[in-house]
């Protein structure tokens, strides 16, 4: 079958592509538009085109698995200009998605007009790249300056009433797509022609302006290199002449194609669409979601209790006691207050969305649920007796989860009758933020619970990764692991500012000391008294002897740093080397390169024991795990890829 057909509507010719899943413009993609140009401009019978595309979505850009490969004509530029080249006036007919070199292609186009609720975009420094096909040159004659360095350096695609906003697109239509731009095609032809869009002027904004962004976009994309050379391209595009913005946008374009960073957002752009479709699942059917229960408000249920409304559920929150349900539904409140406070919501949407909890003490309450996902203490007791009722109280096929941090699920559901609906789904905090979910089976739970996991992940949005079971699972294990690395390193000798610093410039937000300050050293702490008090041998960590000497981070004034009072800002703490002399024995200067390598590398040494162990079941998992829940730098492609043989 053809990726390129044409049909006609009396004088107009209709290209319709279907190229699935995305009709991404592949090499026989790009040749049948070129050769559809000129077969069209050859029938004098033809007098306007539309372009059209089958299936869920316009083109979605240049076909990403050809980044690696060398280039093959007819090149992506050379198409554009092709179609804004032709003696007839082509009109994109927009559905679904028109991103990257796909809203390329539609610049190229003397008309746009999209499907109400079809957004545009150009996504490329997502990838590690600018767009290459023109969009730096092309966006600001449509849209103008600004609004072209904010799509183009953020990546963000708008949807289509904005995108006519701005200019983008020329109509809104609903409706029958091919129809609409069909009339709209005729319509054009009574009219005089705009002109394409490279000939349109452009407005040279101030100077001052390139500065001020280059500094938003400094902060904003620490460490990236693509956003900061596309707003080169843009500001080539507005102060060069229009062939020689193309060649400089073009040149920028297949240097950062063959970068580090690119190939790093590449391996995470195919690793998070692997993720939410494992191929073991794929004959699972996953149990319909209509109604989920959450036990426990703490931090964690709300959290999670708002993630599941966010995906329109409605959501039954069981507590302990009254007071404590008052405390949960509070706890829910507050997270949409602040939403409503930053102006991601209204009022009413915030008061909708928490009217549809329901906060009760009754199990019975949970006698309809599909899902219920407990969020109790960290207590085997607690849990285990939680279990016992929903046991009781839930349908044989309702779905039971667990959102224990370090505690064996299997224990978790030992004598639970039907195990075989037990699963552990781990959230991180803020639930209703944090992109990570780690799915964890026990030996009895059925594919289709499973797979019921990952439809739930997908359905909130969620980067679903299957986890098998150890203490800390993938994430928290690579953590401890990365913990007790930074540790060695103070014990040689190496500042704890200067670890943390290096981590920073590695990419994190924060370095591990730092971040340990903020979420408290004691919950760490009194997991390994834990484990001392059953026997189990867990020698004594740096963190020991700072909580025992009363500093478990920020809330308590000092933890790897004092902290004046009022101020998160850490401040290097001669206590804290006093009470750690005795502990340091070299006097290491490392530079920050080699902190960070040590600390990645031990990273990726535990991730190596985790897949061998069948922890996890692939490297560009664990990956994912480190960027979507531990702030590892996307662009730098997670820890099993950054240390990956080249
Ligand atoms: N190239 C190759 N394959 C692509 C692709 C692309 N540009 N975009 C998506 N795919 C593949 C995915 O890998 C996935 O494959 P799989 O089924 O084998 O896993 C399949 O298409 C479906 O993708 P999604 O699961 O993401 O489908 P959705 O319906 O959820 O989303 C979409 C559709 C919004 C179009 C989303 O796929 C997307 O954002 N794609 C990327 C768009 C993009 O980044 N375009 C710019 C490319 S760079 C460029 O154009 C450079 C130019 O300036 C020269
Ligand atoms: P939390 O202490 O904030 O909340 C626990 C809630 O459970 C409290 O509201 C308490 O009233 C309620 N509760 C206790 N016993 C109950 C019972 N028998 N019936 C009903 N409700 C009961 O704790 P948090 O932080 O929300 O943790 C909950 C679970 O999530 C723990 O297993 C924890 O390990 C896990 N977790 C915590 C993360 C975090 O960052 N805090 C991250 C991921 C998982």
């Amino acid at each position: 079958m053809s990726v390129v057909t044409i049909t006609r509507e009396g004088e107009i010719a209709v290209v319709a592509v279907n190229n699935p899943p995305v009709n991404a413009l592949g090499q026989m993609l790009r040749q049948g538009l070129w050769d559809a140009v000129g077969a069209l401009d050859a029938d004098p019978s033809v007098r306007a085109v539309v372009l059209i595309c089958e299936g869920r979505t316009f083109i979605a850009g240049a076909d990403v698995t050809e980044f690696g490969k060398p280039p093959v004509p007819p090149h992506l530029p050379d198409l554009v200009d092709c179609i804004e080249g032709a003696a007839k006036p082509w009109v994109a007919a927009i559905h679904g998605s028109a991103l990257g070199g796909g809203f390329e292609i539609a610049m190229g186009c003397r008309f746009r007009i999209a499907l109400d609720g079809a957004s545009v975009g150009l996504p490329e420094v997502g990838l590690g790249i600018v767009p290459g096909a023109s969009g730096t040159a092309r966006t600001p004659r449509l849209a103008g300056v600004e609004a072209a360095v904010e799509l183009v350096t953020s990546g963000k695609p708008v949807k289509a009433a904005k995108a006519a906003a701005l200019g983008l697109v020329d109509a809104v239509v609903t409706g029958d797509l091919r129809s609409e731009a069909i009339s709209f095609a005729r319509a054009a032809l009574e009219r005089p022609l705009p002109p394409p869009v490279s000939q349109r002027p452009v407005e040279a904004p101030e100077p001052e302006f390139w500065e001020r962004q280059e500094k938003a976009i400094s902060k904003r994309a620490r460490g990236e290199a693509a956003p900061l050379r596309a707003l080169a391209c843009l500001r080539t595009a507005v102060e060069a002449d229009f062939s020689d913005a193309m060649a400089f946008e073009r040149a920028t374009f297949l240097e950062l194609r063959s970068s580090e960073q690119a190939a790093a957002l590449r391996h995470v752009f195919f690793a998070e669409r692997a993720a939410g479709r494992p191929p073991h699942l794929a004959a699972a059917e996953p149990l319909p979601i209509r109604l989920a229960g959450v036990v426990g408000g703490g931090t964690m249920g709300a959290g999670i209790a708002v993630a599941l409304r966010d995906a329109g559920l409605p959501v039954v929150l069981v507590e302990r006691d009254g007071e404590a349900v008052d405390r949960g539904l509070a706890n829910i409140r507050n997270v949409y207050d602040g939403a409503v406070k930053r102006g991601r919501m209204t009022a009413e949407a915030a008061a909708e969305k928490s009217s549809g909890v329901t906060g009760t003490t009754d199990y019975a309450a949970l006698a309809d649920a599909d899902l219920v996902i407990e969020a109790v203490f960290e207590e085997i007791g607690v849990k285990r007796a939680v279990f016992d009722k929903l046991g009781q109280t839930c349908r044989a096929n309702a779905v039971l989860a667990t959102n224990t941090s370090y505690l064996d699920p299997r224990l978790i559901a030992e004598g639970l009758p039907n195990p075989q609906r037990f699963i552990g789904l781990h959230f991180f905090s803020p639930a209703n933020v944090m992109k990570l979910l780690e799915i964890v089976p026990v030996p009895e739970t059925a594919p289709g619970v499973l797979a019921t996991g990952f439809a739930l992940g997908r359905m909130l949005g969620k980067i679903p990764v299957q986890a098998g079971i150890c203490e800390g699972f993938i994430g928290n294990r690579i953590l401890k692991r990365y913990r007790a690395s930074a540790e060695a390193l103070v014990r040689q000798g190496v500042a704890i500012d200067a670890i943390d610093a290096a981590m920073r410039s590695y990419g994190f937000a924060m370095g591990p000391f730092e971040a340990q300050d903020l979420g408290g050293l004691d919950i760490a702490f009194l997991q390994r008294e834990g484990a001392r008090a059953e026997g189990q041998d867990v020698p004594e960590t740096l963190g020991d002897i700072l909580v025992r000497a009363g500093r478990k981070g920020q809330k308590t004034g000092g933890g790897w740093y004092d902290y004046a009072a009022g101020d998160r800002t850490p401040q290097p703490s001669t206590a804290v080397s006093d009470l750690l002399s005795l502990q340091v024995t070299g006097g290491a200067d490392l530079p920050a390169e080699e902190i960070a390598a040590r600390l990645v590398s031990a990273m990726a040494e535990e991730g190596t024991a985790i897949l061998s162990e069948g922890i996890a079941r692939q490297a560009s998992d664990i990956d994912l795990v480190e960027i979507h829940g531990y702030g590892f730098p996307r662009w730098r492609g997670g820890p099993m890829f950054a240390t990956r043989a080249k």
